[in-house]
């Protein structure tokens, strides 16, 4: 039986809300998803144009669009990151280009209109992290004060699927049913038990959702345990048109455990239900899942 881990932080001490810089150095480190961003940056900004970033933490993101850019807007709320960001941003070249704005950027507006907005406020299966509603106001409010077009947004689009898998939650001997992160192809990664499937593609220039409420079926490809759901999230952070290619930034995944796991063999149907709000905790999504067997209802298939 998986414990119920609900927070009783305050919103505003949540991680998601607010990050200590010590996690930042591990952000900045992250090769896949900085260097991901940089080419992404720097393929959509226009020499001498103009960019907001909304949830810049340590300035580096801005930084790369100073390269070409103009003007640079970075918008943070963490009083201790805006005054880091500003002593980074004034030891690299072309800093003096990015103006951090201590603001919430839910509701924030550039003084005019920009190319070019990058978010990082990006967490797996779009939980804790406030993207969706931090670029679903600023869309609004965008076009009702500068009109179309709408800037380029990076990440252009994010993809979110779902696949059953048997996951080891034994640590050195000892058995807890955690939420794990784990890098995509990476060693403690469990055994896939049917293929991924895709619940929800999220265009940053369209209408953004604001709930997830998912119902699928897979059929499992594996005999094993259907313990926990890996959740998939894969950033385009700009398309390549020209070479017909996406720089893309593939998160780690995020394993959760099942509060009840289920014996399958390979052939078996399943269904697997959840809903949430974007933004909201582990918990809350982890909680809403439901996996059950399908294998009883079809006794044509089982003879066969
Ligand atoms: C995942 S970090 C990314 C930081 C930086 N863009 C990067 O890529 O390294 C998200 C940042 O958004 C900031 N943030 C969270 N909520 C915010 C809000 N409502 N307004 C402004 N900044 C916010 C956090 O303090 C954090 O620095």
């Amino acid at each position: 039986m998986t414990p119920r881990l609900a927070g009783s932080l305050p919103e505003e001490m949540y991680l998601g809300q607010y990050i200590p810089i010590h996690y930042h150095y591990n952000m900045l480190q992250d090769r896949a998803r900085t260097g991901g961003f940089r080419a992404a940056i720097e393929h959509v900004t226009p020499v001498g144009g103009r960019v907001l970033e909304l949830g810049g933490g340590t300035g580096v993101l801005s930084w790369f669009a100073a390269q070409k850019a103009e003007k640079v807007w970075c918008v943070e709320r963490n009083p201790a990151l805006v005054r880091a960001a500003r002593q980074f941003l004034d030891g690299n070249p072309r800093g003096e280009h990015v103006e951090v704005v201590q603001a919430d950027a839910r509701g924030y507006l550039p003084p005019e209109p920009v190319d070019v907005v990058i978010c990082e406020m990006l967490h797996v299966a779009m939980v804790r992290e406030k993207q969706l509603e931090v670029l679903a106001g600023f869309r609004e409010n965008y076009l009702a004060e500068f009109g179309p077009p709408l800037p380029i947004f990076v990440p252009d689009v994010t993809l979110l699927a779902v696949q059953p898998v048997e996951q080891s939650f034994c640590f050195e001997g000892y058995r807890a049913e955690v939420p794990l992160f784990v890098a995509p192809g990476a060693q403690g990664l469990g055994q896939p038990l049917a293929e991924p499937c895709a619940y929800a593609t999220i265009d940053y220039a369209s209408d953004i959702p604001k709930r997830f409420d998912w119902r699928g079926e897979f059929v499992l490809e594996h005999d094993g345990m259907v313990n926990a759901l890996a959740f998939l999230t894969r950033n385009f952070l700009a398309f390549v048109y020209s070479e017909n290619r996406a720089i893309d930034w593939m998160m780690n995944q995020l394993v959760l455990p099942l509060a009840e796991p289920l014996h399958g063999r390979a052939g078996d149907p399943i269904s697997v239900s959840f809903g949430y709000e974007a933004g909201c905790s582990l918990e809350t999504l982890q909680e809403s899942l439901v996996v059950h067997s399908l294998a009883e209802t079809v006794p044509l298939r089982r003879a066969a």
